[in-house]
């Protein structure tokens, strides 16, 4: 027998990410069992809400019998098959071809990877590709935006700048341009109108763009509203103006809507939402409700002729992935999508959304309070921060909500809502009670402090 034995049985062989490492040598993971609608039960019998989704994943909650059902259908007809070498299953054609038709793309065309992070990795592969075939191998640069969070691989965890995420695993950061994130209500100079911060935003882009070479500059990727960052929405003319500045040096827009797509913002897609006009988008997450691992690379037609065109000269395009198209996993996005349509989550979230924004708004005077925000069924509350100790309260907020049974994400003094698209009036209600009762903890415990 090859099974070895831990003699001091530490619960934690697997690694479990964000985490301190020598930490868990010693403490147990939360560890969640099962789940039913917005509700999961830890292994101590313990109840939660997920007012986050779990990463902002599972957008139908966790116990969809629909979404089941269709895994194991496809499970049983063909559980498994790679595409490649031209070659293929139905379901992946099928659901290719939706994506191309739902997408706000001139004449869209669909690749599939895994998650997230595949997701924009390998479009930014795809535009070297194009770009070197197109003759302008230099375009190899991406701008991203400080505090956005695109992925995990080499190429997609330096994007947003975090020094956790990329400086810290020494990765290569050349061909990444980091700009500020347009946080107007934390950003703004004293007195700064919206305007006049947009224009300052796009001064800046400009800049790094003049001073990389905009010869060198092939997209800028962003994520319409920035959970990483706090939920950061985007200030009024930004992404319009944006686009305009793109345009005049030939830099594509990419547009991450691996949170953001499929009803969150109260459209189909953040770009619908904030009328931007990408060049690309990449999907996951709500893709299949996080029930199965898919992603999607969506590129216009103009994208997608450079990459035919470079096939010519290369006489392939040499790329896949064994899971890129997988039958289950694009079985059970086309039951999602259908979902979405049947049950009309579109509508859902427009009718329950302006409930969650009542609720934010509510707590706008509260002493703690330093701004709250919202768009479709997501918000953010910004607690004022602590002198000296930012992201002390988020910590503590954090582990007060989990007392109260609720689970939310906590960026530094930022607590984000985004709960599962199913959430009904009265769980919304329930989920803000959680919420206030934690407030009234932290604040308690800072008085007796
Ligand atoms: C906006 C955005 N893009 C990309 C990713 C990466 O997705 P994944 O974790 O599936 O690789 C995430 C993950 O949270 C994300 O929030």
């Amino acid at each position: 027998m090859l099974i070895s034995h831990r003699s001091n049985a530490p619960d934690n062989a697997t690694l479990i990410g964000f985490t301190n490492l020598r930490h868990a040598r010693t403490t147990r993971p939360m560890v969640i069992e099962k789940g039913r609608g917005i509700f999961l039960i830890d292994e101590n019998g313990r109840e939660y809400i997920e007012g986050t989704s779990s990463f902002y994943s599972a957008a139908l909650g966790f116990s969809d019998p629909d979404l089941v059902e269709a895994a194991i259908r496809q499970m049983r007809q063909l559980p498994a098959y790679a595409s490649g070498l031209y070659r293929t299953v139905p379901v992946a054609l099928a659901l290719g071809e939706k994506l191309a038709s739902m997408a706000p793309l001139a004449n869209a065309r669909v690749a599939f990877a895994s998650t997230g992070s595949e997701a924009n990795d390998f479009l930014i592969k795809f535009m070297r590709f194009g770009n070197a075939h197109r003759g302008e191998p230099k375009r190899v640069k991406v701008i991203a935006r400080a505090g956005s969070y695109h992925g995990a691989t080499m190429s997609t965890a330096p994007l947003g700048g975090f020094p956790g995420t990329a400086r810290a695993f020494n990765l290569p950061m050349d061909d990444v341009i980091t700009v500020s994130q347009p946080d107007y209500v934390n950003s703004a100079f004293a007195g700064e109108d919206e305007a006049a911060f947009t224009a300052r935003m796009l001064g800046e882009i400009e800049r790094a763009i003049e001073r990389a070479g905009p010869e060198t500059v092939g997209a800028m990727i962003l994520d319409p509203v920035s959970f990483s960052a706090g939920c950061v929405l985007p200030p009024a003319g930004y992404l319009t103006g944006l686009r305009n500045l793109l345009d005049r040096h030939s830099i594509l827009l990419f547009d991450d809507e691996v949170i953001t797509g499929f009803c969150r913002t109260g459209s189909m897609f953040a770009a619908e939402t904030f009328a931007m006009r990408p060049d690309c988008m990449t999907l996951a997450k709500a893709l299949s409700a996080a029930y199965v691992p898919i992603s999607a690379i969506v590129m216009d037609g103009d994208f997608y002729d450079a990459l035919e065109h470079g096939s010519d000269d290369e006489g392939t395009f040499a790329h896949a992935a064994t899971y890129g198209g997988h039958p289950v996993a694009a079985a059970v996005a086309l039951r999602m999508i259908e979902i979405i349509e049947e049950r009309d989550l579109l509508g859902h979230v427009r009718r329950v959304g302006p409930r969650l924004h009542q609720h934010l708004a509510s707590l706008a005077g509260h002493p703690m309070v330093f701004n709250t925000r919202g768009v479709g069924l997501g918000g953010a509350v910004q607690l004022h921060s602590l002198p000296n100790a930012a992201g002390s309260r988020g910590q503590a907020m954090q582990e007060a909500m989990m007392a109260e049974g609720l689970l939310l994400r906590v960026v530094k003094d930022t607590i984000n809502f985004a709960p599962p698209l199913i959430i009904t009036l009265a769980e919304v209600d329930e989920l803000f009670a959680r919420f206030v009762r934690a407030l009234g903890a932290v604040e308690r415990a800072e008085v007796a402090a």
